[in-house]
């Protein structure tokens, strides 16, 4: 291991076996830009409030931005041999100038470092997930739009309910990911403040201007506590809650995509491109991303749970437990933003059996509420109404007959009320389209959903890109 920044109260040196415990480098290299970007803006800040000359700044600046360029063509390795990212780049920075390197870390400290270094790189991968989440959201408007005319059974239970437009089904989803693009943009409101300058968890005795590196570094406000500035990890917790809550919404919808690609459904099929077959039965082709995508559900969820039971024991203000913060964020982090890429890609492709739909909307007494609704239209109380269409899906499945293949007379017989036209009320289209209520299936509302998500979508700036600020 490198030379220690901190040997100086030791007589001993540390553990191979301690070394490796708690090293932490192997994962949090990947901070390196934000580490890096935090460090320029915190020497500029010294030199602009007469704590290092300018100077001094402008070397350790340079060097940094050589360092930063090096990592990047991989000339720099970032291995177990330093103990984290912060260490590795602060020895590689002394090695390169010496002494002056040594005044960078004046008036901070790991604790508020790392502190830093997290929210930078949250504040980028929140942005980046955002995007994805729209970009999927449009992708679901896509294809409600192109699939204004397909019926598909509606189901609760997973039985046959009331026939629906499969774009209805679809704004669904749409819904709820514009939730999850709510709560992410949530959270980064709390992820975009900033925490450098508290050092180890009591503030400094330098004349530092931490509003100075806010702003440099693009952050609206500085924390309003040093102690919660080095301990604070809520909004990790919330931005894995929102994975959690996001992926699960993911996940129903790999449920079904799996279920209606199977045979007995037959509602769909995924692309060659997102399937893979079986070793032994040739004739496999399983949906295995939609299924990984409901697996890697666990793992989000595991996340969350994983850093809400790290947290909940521990005194104010920093304590190491605290690194193991980061596997987890960043394992929810890759999960998510792999599995939305993907999922973008992957839903356009879906071939949409449109007339097998169609067939099963109708199958299973879909038209049953609407039989008795029609009977409520001339004066029947709807307990009557509901009871009699009972009596007649009874009939129906004694006679093996869908409700539509009744005659008149036959209908009569269950009450004088049924006429002529109860099989025009009985049609799939009128059955959809007399949904009229707020949100409902009537093809005008689910068109009116389509228009209202466009505009959303259109007045929905890019969020990531809106914070570099590296000096380079
Ligand atoms: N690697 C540490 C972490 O991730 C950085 C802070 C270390 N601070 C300390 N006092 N040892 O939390």
């Amino acid at each position: 291991m490198a030379e220690k920044l901190w040997k100086g109260r030791f007589e001993q040196p540390t553990d191979k076996l301690v070394e490796e415990y708690t090293a932490s480098v192997h994962y949090d290299s990947r901070l390196y830009r934000h580490d890096i970007e935090g460090s320029i803006a915190h020497c500029r800040m010294l030199a602009e409030c007469g704590i290092i000359s300018h100077d001094e700044a402008s070397l350790i600046v340079q060097t940094l931005g050589e360092i930063l360029r090096d990592i990047e063509r991989g000339k720099i390795e970032l291995d177990s041999s330093q103990e984290d990212i912060h260490m590795a780049i602060e020895n590689e920075l002394t090695a390169r100038i010496g002494e002056t390197g040594g005044k960078l870390h004046t008036a901070r400290s790991r604790n508020d470092q790392i502190a830093l270094d997290m929210r930078l790189f949250m504040r980028e991968s929140i942005a980046t997930i955002m995007d994805l989440v729209r970009l999927v959201q449009s992708t679901l408007v896509e294809m409600a739009q192109i699939h204004l005319g397909t019926v598909m059974p509606g189901f609760t239970h997973l039985q046959h309910a009331q026939p629906i437009l499969f774009s209805h089904h679809l704004m669904a989803y749409y819904e709820m990911f514009g939730r999850d693009f709510e709560r992410f943009k949530d959270c980064l409101a709390r992820t975009d403040v900033m925490p450098l300058g508290s050092a180890a968890l009591a503030g400094v005795a330098f004349p530092t201007d931490m509003n100075w590196t806010a702003r440099r570094l693009g952050f609206p406000r500085v924390i309003a506590n040093s102690i919660d500035a080095v301990s604070d990890r809520d909004y990790l917790i919330e931005f894995c809650s929102n994975a959690a809550i996001l992926m699960m919404h993911v996940s129903r919808m790999a449920e079904e995509l799996v279920i209606w690609s199977s045979a007995e459904f037959a509602f769909i099929e995924i692309s060659d491109a997102f399937c893979t077959g079986s070793s032994i039965m040739p004739q496999k082709k399983n949906p295995d991303v939609p299924e990984l995508m409901r697996g890697k559900t666990g793992r989000v969820y595991g996340n969350l749970f994983a850093l809400l039971t790290l947290a909940k024991g521990l005194p104010l203000a920093y304590n190491r437990d605290l690194q193991e913060d980061k596997e987890p964020v960043f394992d929810s982090v890759d999960t998510v933003t792999a599995t939305l890429r993907l999922l973008g890609k992957m839903l356009p492709q879906i071939r949409i059996s449109r007339d097998r739909m169609a067939e099963m909307a109708v199958q299973g007494f879909t038209a049953a509420t609407d039989l008795a609704d029609y009977l409520v239209g001339r004066e029947v109380p709807f307990r009557k109404a509901h009871h009699i269409a009972g009596r007649i899906v009874q009939h129906c499945i004694q006679t093996g007959r869908e409700l539509t293949q009744c005659s008149l007379d036959e209908l009569k017989t269950f009450h004088k009320a049924f006429d002529e036209d109860v099989f025009a009320f009985l049609d799939v289209f009128s059955i959809i389209d007399r949904r009229l209520s707020v949100g409902g299936t009537a093809t005008v509302r689910v068109k009116e959903a389509i228009a209202r998500a466009k505009m959303e979508l259109e007045s929905s700036e890019p969020s990531s890109k809106k914070n570099t600020t590296t000096e380079k």
